[in-house]
């Protein structure tokens, strides 16, 4: 190659050397390198495939093969040299296997271009990401869901408005976000769906034009189908975007989580105690211990989010197929997958080590949470809803004038109100009975409680691979 062509794989029709400062700016080689397992795999099935097309000789494939495999062993020992010009990874392993084999590296790229095998790389390694991260989501469920079973029985504060509402079950509370996540687990499976479907032999746009067997390289890479549009395959980031979302949402799911599990922790609230391995202290006030973990998972949502909605507004608009713009795809994908993990792990370290305080919870229980339970008594006894709440309203108004708890009412007092109320009242001043009311299917009485405990327990059993 003629120096005035510089050291570039496309350099043929290019004079003089690339401006440092745009080599820099255009090289993705600092973060799409962890994408060198995927694009190793990505060279060898194509290699094949070539070597089938009669392209490449038998012997030939044998050399690519083999300079490929040192290749890999000198990333996963750490002693791949990236060098100045490798601008992205497939330069880079591409100018290493010429390094190794010499002249057959030339034959790999023939009829595929970096577009094709880009949009490959990722979606390999996007499929190995998720798989990690649905993993990592059934343990947190897994471990919420055996908490919920063992403290079943603890009661306490269901809030609305951050007011005191209704009395519920801790474990009810654990469940309603094991549930949101169970979503989570079901939203990335489709996503898998939709990412592991092949690019390769879509070539720069057009296609490939030496009728490369498509079906032996989707083989050899496991993937669940072929794309069906060589400039969709090439142009198309939207499993990417969905993947953004996704992280999006499972983060603001764990935010909700933690932003209550903050107000728990509080000397006020006191209803849990973080564990020292997930709090920090102050470095000015001895007596703080922060609930650190839990406002650094509620942040990452922000985090998360801002790299969906900053890759979405990188694509609106964009022309069709490729366009260098997509390049930028790779780092909202690397730190979403990094922090949802960082988070996922946290979380279930935090769920798993943190007492309650069972004493202070149920001690929060107020007999004004029992006001529904009151108009629920009088429905029970005949009154339409609408003024058995009006009169339980009422039975409120007395207690507050008279300064007293709704529960020291007496049944004088409430004859008041409606002559309805007798000295079976007695029994609505209890708090299980009052959440065992709730026994319908989601409710919070012990045996529904049970039954999402079941629920999750079956549906964790078919969700391992
Ligand atoms: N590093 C590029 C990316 O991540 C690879 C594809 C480059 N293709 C091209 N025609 N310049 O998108």
């Amino acid at each position: 190659m003629a120096s005035s062509e510089g050291n570039k794989l496309w350099g043929g029709r290019f004079v003089g050397s690339i401006d440092p400062v745009m080599e820099r700016f255009n090289a993705s080689i600092s973060y799409d390198k962890r994408m060198w397992q995927a694009d190793i795999k990505g060279s060898k099935a194509y290699a094949k495939a070539l070597q089938k097309t009669g392209l490449v000789t038998q012997n030939e494939m044998e050399q690519i093969l083999t300079g490929l495999d040192k290749v890999h062993d000198e990333w996963s020992r750490g002693e791949f040299r990236i060098k100045d010009g490798d601008e992205d990874i497939h330069t880079a392993n591409e100018r290493r296997l010429k390094e190794i084999i010499g002249d057959p590296a030339g034959k790999l790229h023939t009829g595929r271009s970096r577009n094709d095998q880009v949009a490959t790389d990722s979606r390999l390694w996007l499929r190995d990401a998720i798989s990690t991260l649905k993993k990592q989501t059934l343990q947190l469920i897994n471990t919420m869901v055996e908490r919920a079973a063992v403290e079943i029985d603890i009661l306490f504060p269901g809030y609305t408005h951050t007011q005191r509402a209704q009395p519920i079950r801790w474990s009810h509370w654990i469940l309603s976000h094991a549930v949101a996540l169970s979503r989570d687990v079901e939203r990335l499976e489709e996503i898998r769906k939709r990412t592991n479907v092949m690019p390769l032999g879509s070539g720069a746009i057009a296609g490939n034009p030496f009728n490369i067997d498509r079906e032996l390289l989707r083989k050899e890479l496991n993937f669940d189908s072929i794309s069906i549009n060589s400039l969709d395959a090439t142009g198309q980031r939207d499993f990417v975007a969905e993947f953004l979302f996704w992280g999006s949402m499972c983060l603001t799911h764990l935010s909700k989580m933690a932003e209550d599990l903050i107000l728990y922790n509080t000397k006020e609230f006191s209803f849990i105690t973080l564990s020292d391995a997930y709090s920090t202290g102050s470095s000015l006030m001895p007596q703080k211990k922060n609930a650190d973990s839990l406002e650094l998972i509620r942040s990452k949502a922000g985090r998360v989010f801002g790299r969906c909605a900053g890759f979405l507004m990188t694509l609106k608009g964009l022309p069709s197929t490729y366009n260098k713009d997509l390049q930028e795809d790779k780092e909202a994908m690397f730190d979403t997958f990094d922090t949802v993990h960082a988070v996922l792990q946290v979380t279930t370290g935090v769920i798993s080590t943190l007492e309650i305080n069972q004493k202070a919870m149920e001690e929060a229980l107020s007999p004004d949470m029992l006001a529904t339970d009151l108009a629920y008594y009088l429905v029970r006894k005949g009154m339409p809803f609408r003024e058995a709440h009006s009169c339980a309203g009422k039975a409120v108004y007395i207690a507050e004038s008279k300064k007293i708890p709704l529960n020291q009412l007496t049944v004088e007092d409430l004859h008041t109100v409606s002559p309805l109320f007798d000295c079976d009242i007695c029994t609505v001043w209890d708090y299980s009975s009052s959440v065992e009311q709730y026994s319908a299917p989601g409710g919070t009485a012990k045996c529904s409680v049970t039954a999402q405990i079941e629920h999750f327990r079956s549906w964790l059993q078919t969700q391992h691979q």
